[in-house]
């Protein structure tokens, strides 16, 4: 591979894997690595042909301020171009947006506002809305507008779709492509490609369960209610303005637990690691190539890397919290248990163990208390305020023994004790100790009392 000038040169041109081990019917499936761009998405492409074309238009100039409303990956591609072109960015996220992406954001040099995400197109605090509020009300600021930019299809027309073209007339051509829609822009432009170039190509929807689209193409009803989602990056709750879905004539809807499901088995059975969404394309790709009579060779995208979900979809207690796993319910405060001590999820530490190890894991695991174990019985409890009282003044105390500064009266609490019996302990502003007769088995905290009653009503 030649060696490149810049990171915005190795932008596109991602490699194609076709699948080994998957249950894929009659068909070949194949997957397009957009998770190999430099900013980890498809979405660079966008943030450089929209950047790009702006210039030309004497529309930007480097120094200017760029705004924009975005899922995240957008941003991360605008971030990257307008960082090595030295404009200044300002972008607009919806707080169910994946820490990974915001922090990445951030380390970038974005600005980040963050915003309401369950709220629809038309209100103020609307990612899209707000960000082009904000570009009206910053002196000489550029809004972007990803939803109503033909420079986002057009990076995908003239890009993209020739590229996949290319690569797959080394196999013997296109069937199908599955792709989700965000802006539309990927949807859009492949569209016009492939009208012009392989009109036999079908275009087929992956669509999270609540988004519009599935009805729309597949019954030509436009609804104004749309639900809510976890997937990242894909779904609607309208038609952006640069879509055309004229050429797309199969659509499946895919819930957030399949997609979570799918992605994990991308990884599992391939060694692909990608984002959420690469679930949802995954399991419709599925659906389509095991309904198939006769083989067919048929594109997924990856969109985007699973790096940027690690503490999301590939985090079994968030899969858990969120009831995409199912443990074994007991029918007492075992179920409350998000961490039990039996399957070594306690995070502990020992009497002996210095405060700092204490300390460390609270902040490594993201835990405010920690039981103290001696061999398999507990002894204590120690949280951060234990630490803190032991170690103020003298900071050479963190040396001591966590038995130093743990509470020792223990209030515990039966497995079979009723769930309002922990009201009053969160009160006292306790945790509470769950026991099976001597035997220890968890914590269960005020937060994990919060996700057994949502899980309740989900
Ligand atoms: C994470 C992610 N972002 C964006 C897109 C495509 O978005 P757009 O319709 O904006 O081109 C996809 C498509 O699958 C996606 O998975």
């Amino acid at each position: 591979m030649p060696i490149s000038s810049s990171v915005l040169d190795l932008i596109g041109e991602t490699p194609i894997v076709r699948a080994q081990h998957l249950d894929t019917g009659p068909c070949e499936l194949y997957f397009k690595l957009e998770s190999a761009n430099p900013g980890g998405s498809i979405k660079d492409r966008i943030g450089l042909s929209m950047i790009e074309s702006a210039e030309r238009a004497g529309r930007i100039k480097p120094g200017d301020t760029l705004v924009e409303g975005t899922a995240g990956n957008t941003g991360i591609g605008l971030a990257l171009v307008a960082q090595q072109k030295g404009y200044k960015l300002i972008l607009v996220v919806p707080d169910k947006m994946s820490r990974e992406k915001i922090f990445n954001l951030k380390a970038m040099g974005a600005e980040v506002v963050l915003t309401r995400s369950d709220v629809a197109k038309g209100h103020p605090q609307y990612y899209q809305d707000l960000a082009e509020r904000i570009a009206q009300e910053t002196p000489g600021a550029y809004f972007i507008n990803q939803f109503g930019n033909p420079d986002n299809p057009a990076a995908h027309e003239h890009g993209t779709g020739p590229e996949i073209l290319r690569q797959m007339a080394e196999v013997g051509g296109l069937d199908a492509i599955v792709f989700g829609c965000g802006s539309s822009g990927t949807m859009t432009g492949l569209s016009r490609c492939f009208a012009q170039h392989s009109p036999r190509t079908e275009l087929v929807l992956a669509d999270p369960v609540g988004s519009i689209l599935t009805q729309y193409i597949n019954e030509g009803v436009l609804s104004t209610k749309s639900g809510t989602w976890l997937v990242e990056g894909i779904g609607e709750d309208f038609l952006p303005p640069i879509s055309d879905f004229s050429r797309v004539k199969k659509a499946y809807a895919i819930s957030d637990a399949e997609s979570f499901a799918a992605g994990r088995e991308l990884l599992r059975k391939e060694g692909i690691l990608g984002g959420s969404s690469s679930g949802t394309l995954l399991a419709a790709a599925l659906k389509y190539c095991r309904e198939q009579g006769e083989k067919k060779r048929v594109l997924v995208f990856v969109c985007d890397t699973g790096n940027k979900y690690l503490s999301k979809m590939y985090n079994d207690y968030w899969m858990l919290d969120n009831g995409f796993i199912q443990r074994q319910q007991h029918g007492d405060l075992r179920d409350l248990i998000l961490r039990p001590y039996s399957q070594r999820d306690t995070v502990v530490v020992a009497p002996s163990d210095a405060l700092t190890v204490a300390y460390q894991r609270m902040k490594l695991y993201d835990v405010s208390q920690l039981p103290v174990m001696e061999g398999d019985a507990i002894v204590g409890i120690i949280d951060e305020s234990d630490v803190l009282l032991h170690v103020y003044g003298d900071e050479t105390r963190f040396r001591d023994p966590v038995s130093t500064a743990m509470v020792s009266k223990l209030e515990k609490l039966d497995v079979k004790s009723a769930v309002e019996s922990l009201l009053p302990l969160f009160d006292k502003g306790h945790v509470a100790i769950v026991m099976d007769g001597a035997k220890f088995l968890g914590l269960i905290t005020r937060i994990d009392l919060l996700n057994y009653l949502r899980r309740r009503v989900q």
